[in-house]
């Protein structure tokens, strides 16, 4: 039952994470380069930032929990002799991806984000939007007993 749960949870923040981005880097986004506005991008990251924040802390508690349920002996995961161990490795490299270029655009592109610095900010979602996609095709991947 808890694993169930998990999943569920898990999906449900995947909804969130992932498609608020993908709503940002398709919508939001390119009317903001286009009138060269980065307003619009503030208010959006001002609705979204802790919703989407507590959605990425969510799939962190769940994802682990899940991992744990997996693997229950840390070694057996670190061994990373299944497709599951691998996909799940691969999960924790798209967190760090996601986590270094959101603190970068958090605390150096957007407290000073004017017409200039927009394109980098842009590059910085189209980078995040690309690993919130990936999380789910792995995730996914998890599922389906592996991608391939
Ligand atoms: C924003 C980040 C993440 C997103 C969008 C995401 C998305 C997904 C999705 C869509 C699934 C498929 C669910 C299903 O149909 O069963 C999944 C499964 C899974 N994810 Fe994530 N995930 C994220 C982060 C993580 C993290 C950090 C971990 C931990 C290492 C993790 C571990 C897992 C595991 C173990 C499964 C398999 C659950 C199952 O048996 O289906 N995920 N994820």
């Amino acid at each position: 039952m808890l694993f169930k749960i998990l999943v569920i949870l898990h999906t449900l923040g995947a909804t969130v994470w992932t498609g608020g981005h993908l709503v940002l880097a398709a919508t939001v986004l390119p009317r903001a380069l286009k009138e060269r506005n980065p307003d619009r991008i503030h208010q959006f990251e001002e609705q979204f930032e802790g919703f989407g924040l507590a959605a990425l802390l969510m799939q962190v508690i769940t994802g682990l929990s899940l991992t744990w349920i997996y693997f229950p002996r840390l070694q057996d995961f670190l061994a990373l002799d299944s497709f599951l161990s691998v996909y799940i490795a691969i999960k924790l490299g798209l967190l760090l991806g996601t986590v270094l270029l959101a603190v970068h655009a958090r605390f150096f592109i957007i407290p000073n984000l004017t017409k200039e610095t927009l394109n980098s900010l842009a590059y910085h979602i189209v980078g995040v939007t690309t690993l919130a996609v990936l999380f789910v095709v792995f995730g996914a991947g998890i599922r389906l007993g592996g991608l391939g």
